[in-house]
Formats: C-alpha cells, structure tokens, sequence
C-alpha cells in the first residue's frame, strides 16, 4: 500500500471549534483508507495564533510561545483521533519514531507539532521522509502556491508545478516581506528538496479535494517534484 502524509492546517480542520470540518475529514478517510496508508499531522490554526498573541503580550519569550503552539495542535490531533475512532491509532504521535511503529497497526497514524521554531508543515515533511511516503499533501486555505498573494494581487497566477528549488526561491521571498504568509515554512522546503517526495498543494476546505486527487488523479492545485510529471492517483 502507497503511504501519504497529510499536513492538514488548523485552520482548514477546525476554522473554529464550533464549525469544525473534522466530521466531513472523517467521511472521508473511513474511503481513503482501502487505498493507501495514511499519515495526518494537524496544524493548531487560529487558535494557537490568539495563544501565541496572549503570550507575546504578557512577555512570554517565542520559543515558550511554540510549545503553546504545539499544545494546540495536539489538542486538535486528540480531536480528530476521538472522531475516527477504530480507523486511527488511539494514541498522538509524540516523535517520528513512534510514529512510524503505531504504522504497524495498518491504522491511521495522526500527530501534531514536535519542537519548537517551526511548523507543522515541517514535521509533515520530515515524517514523510522517516515514513519513507510516496507522497506529501499540504491540505491548506489556497488552491495552490500562487506568484504573489493571490489575496492582495489579482494577476497572481498559480503555479502548476514547481521544481523543490523554486520552491525555497518562493519560500525564501516570501520570508523578506513583513506579515507575509509563507507557503511553507523553510525547514519544509529543505526537507522536501533532500528527500526528494513530490508534495502537493491543495485547497483542503472541501475534502472531497483530497480524495479526488488520491484516488481518481484530478486536483486543482501545485506539484513539487524534482520532474515535471504528476504523482497521482497513487
Ligand atoms: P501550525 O503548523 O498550525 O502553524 O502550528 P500555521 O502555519 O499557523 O498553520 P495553520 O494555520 O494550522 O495552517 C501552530 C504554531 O505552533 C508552533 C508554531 O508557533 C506554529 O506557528 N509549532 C508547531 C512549533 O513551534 N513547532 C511545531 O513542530 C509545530
């Protein structure tokens, strides 16, 4: 069986607690998980934000303000492992290592952040790599990774595939511009280039997305692969 990561945004799985998207991600794992191994690391999204705020407001230093973070994405990994019920591991990844032995179950494997001063679009990557997957999926807000914010510029156009390298140039220039919403973060980026696992951008708001493109091969979205060839359906 093929394995794939997903690293799927706090703000995607739980815009807010009350309209969360886990009961829809549920439907649809219970069908992807005939097909492939799945592995999901979950952002903390706009909640671990507000955490991270209170702390910077009340002094608290950046790296304490992380573990505040990580906190958040596990509680939202708990949340989601609650909801899947007999289809996941019952227990959060801690480490890759670990991760990697609950994958002997045949379940689904979730966890959430792991150490601080990145994201966890950065453990999604090193996971693939310590998985060994076949793919990464970046199950995000936007459709794709755009030449400028697609939010402030309306001639952003999307990038149908990009090379790893282009990649950090993108990850690199988005970092010099203040408040910018970077793609990834570049821990992501240097993981994906030296693995060499072909990553897919996606818009994660609809599910569906996510099994449309694993299963039948058809995605609105941007590849990351060494060559110009599309990974999917896997
Ligand atoms: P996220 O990965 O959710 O950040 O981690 P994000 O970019 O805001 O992603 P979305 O909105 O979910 O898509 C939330 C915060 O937790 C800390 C960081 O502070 C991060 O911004 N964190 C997370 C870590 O420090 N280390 C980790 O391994 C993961």
């Amino acid at each position: 069986m093929k394995k794939i990561v997903i690293s799927l945004g706090g703000s995607v799985l739980v815009p807010s607690l009350e309209a969360n998207n886990v009961g829809r991600y549920v439907s649809v794992l219970q069908r992807l998980i005939q097909k492939c191994q799945i592995f999901i690391v979950v952002g903390g999204g706009g909640e671990a934000r507000r955490y991270i705020a209170a702390a910077r407001q009340l002094g608290i230093d950046e790296a304490t303000a992380d573990e505040l973070g990580i906190l958040v994405t596990r509680l939202n990994a708990r949340l989601l492992v609650g909801a899947l019920g007999e289809m996941a591991y019952p227990r959060i990844a801690g480490d890759y290592t670990q991760a990697k032995e609950f994958a002997g179950s045949g379940k689904v494997v979730v966890m959430g952040g792991v150490t601080p001063a990145q994201t966890t679009d950065a453990v999604s990557a090193v996971l693939a790599e310590t998985v060994g997957a076949d793919l990464l999926i970046n199950a995000t807000s936007v459709n794709g990774i755009y030449s400028a914010d697609p939010k402030k510029h309306a001639g952003a156009v999307r990038h149908e595939h990009l090379t790893p390298a282009q990649l950090l140039n993108i990850i690199a220039r988005d970092r010099l511009e203040a408040g910018a919403n970077t793609v990834l973060d570049i821990v992501a980026g240097k993981v994906i280039e030296r693995s060499g696992i072909p990553l897919l951008v996606l818009d994660g708001r609809n599910p569906e997305n996510l099994y449309r493109a694993i299963v039948e091969g058809r995605f609105i979205g941007t590849v990351v692969s060494e060559e110009d060839f599309c990974p999917l359906p896997v």
